[in-house]
């Protein structure tokens, strides 16, 4: 059986900042607020002419170029969103058409886990010999579906995207995948309009029914619960232990998660990887942004064991143990 490795790391943030001085100004709140209970200074928000496929398009061609590939050499693309350009065709078909691929293309989505589901099939395809050389994408443009009057969603999200290129390789590079999902904790965090069970009208809109709705403390309980478990979950399955873990890289929701996550597990807190004061949640863009700004930081050693965790809305949770083969 072939391995998947990583051979190729690319990520995009768009260029306008939300800072929380601006959010200041927008609703009752405070930077000292934000930052205390969150760690985030600041976001980016997407172009208006700028949708999910555009950020992807960018995060890709970083990667493929990472990777020294060309569009004729991807057998499959998979793209991770929960914000997709719009219900059909996929935002993977248009980030194909965008970046001139002729290989299979389509989404998955478990919110702000999609990045970790997408790993898993990206690897599935490789292993099973299906496809040699996989690009996957988490991409999100949340603050489209952010309602800038709540204040306790609108704090916390910003737009971006990141990418890997895998490929089939002697020598493992994925080493475990852990998935979890819990779909009776649904209404804890949804859009609950736009969808085939309440289609969008002047009433869901006047409603405010088309913006994220979220009950902010039990989805803290749910990930300080969930984070530790799917790790520890993953690298049993890669004949690991958190001592082996070089860099935990969580979904970045909020500080305060990390640092209770890196408690829980017994990490020194500057082995969890962070970026969130300057991204905000960028959803299942997270990820794969905070694995290539430790790459390009030159961080990154080959050998290191990355445990990438995510969690999200469906309720969804997963955890990828990685061994970093490629030289920086
Ligand atoms: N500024 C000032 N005050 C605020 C703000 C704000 N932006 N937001 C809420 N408050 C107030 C509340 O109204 C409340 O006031 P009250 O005590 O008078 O009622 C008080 O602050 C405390 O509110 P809590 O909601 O209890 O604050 P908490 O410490 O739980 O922090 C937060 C809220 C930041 C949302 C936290 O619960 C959290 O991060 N939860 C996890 C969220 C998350 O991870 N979401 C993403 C999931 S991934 C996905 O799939 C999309």
């Amino acid at each position: 059986m072939k391995h998947a490795a990583i051979i190729g790391v690319g990520s995009y943030l768009p260029n306008r900042r939300l800072t929380n001085e601006d959010l200041e100004g927008m609703v009752e709140t405070s930077d000292e607020w934000i930052t205390t209970r969150t760690g985030i200074s600041e976001r980016r928000l997407a172009e208006k002419d700028q949708a999910t496929s555009d950020l992807a398009t960018h995060a890709a061609r970083n990667a493929m170029r990472d990777a020294g590939i060309t569009p004729a050499d991807i057998d499959l693309l998979v793209v991770g969103t929960s914000s997709p350009d719009m219900i059909f065709p996929s935002t993977a078909c248009i980030t194909q058409a965008n970046l001139g691929l002729t290989c299979p293309a389509y989404d998955v989505m478990a919110a702000c886990t999609s990045f970790i589901f997408a790993l898993q099939n990206a690897t599935a395809a490789i292993e099973s010999g299906r496809a040699r050389t996989v690009l996957v994408i988490g991409a999100d443009a949340l603050t489209r579906h952010v309602d800038f009057s709540d204040r306790g969603t609108c704090i916390l999200f910003g737009d971006g995207a990141g990418a890997f290129v895998l490929q089939a390789a002697d020598e493992p590079g994925v080493l475990g995948i852990d998935l979890g999902a819990d779909g009776t904790g649904g209404d804890m965090l949804k859009i609950p309009a736009g969808g085939s069970a309440m289609p969008t009208t002047v009433e869901t809109i006047e409603a405010g029914l088309h913006f994220v709705q979220m009950v902010g403390n039990d989805v803290f309980k749910f990930a300080v619960r969930v984070i530790p478990k799917t790790t520890e979950t993953a690298l049993a399955a890669s004949g690991l232990s958190v001592d082996d873990v070089t860099w935990l890289v969580p979904h970045q929701a909020n500080q305060r998660i990390l640092d209770t996550v890196a408690d829980r597990l017994g990490l020194p807190h500057e082995r969890v990887v962070s970026n969130i004061a300057l991204t905000g949640n960028t959803s299942a863009a997270s990820i794969p942004l905070a694995v290539d700004e430790l790459y390009t930081s030159g961080n990154l050693r080959p050998g290191d064991i990355l445990a990438l965790v995510g969690f999200g809305a469906g309720l969804t949770w997963g955890a990828a143990i990685v061994r970093w083969t490629k030289e920086v």
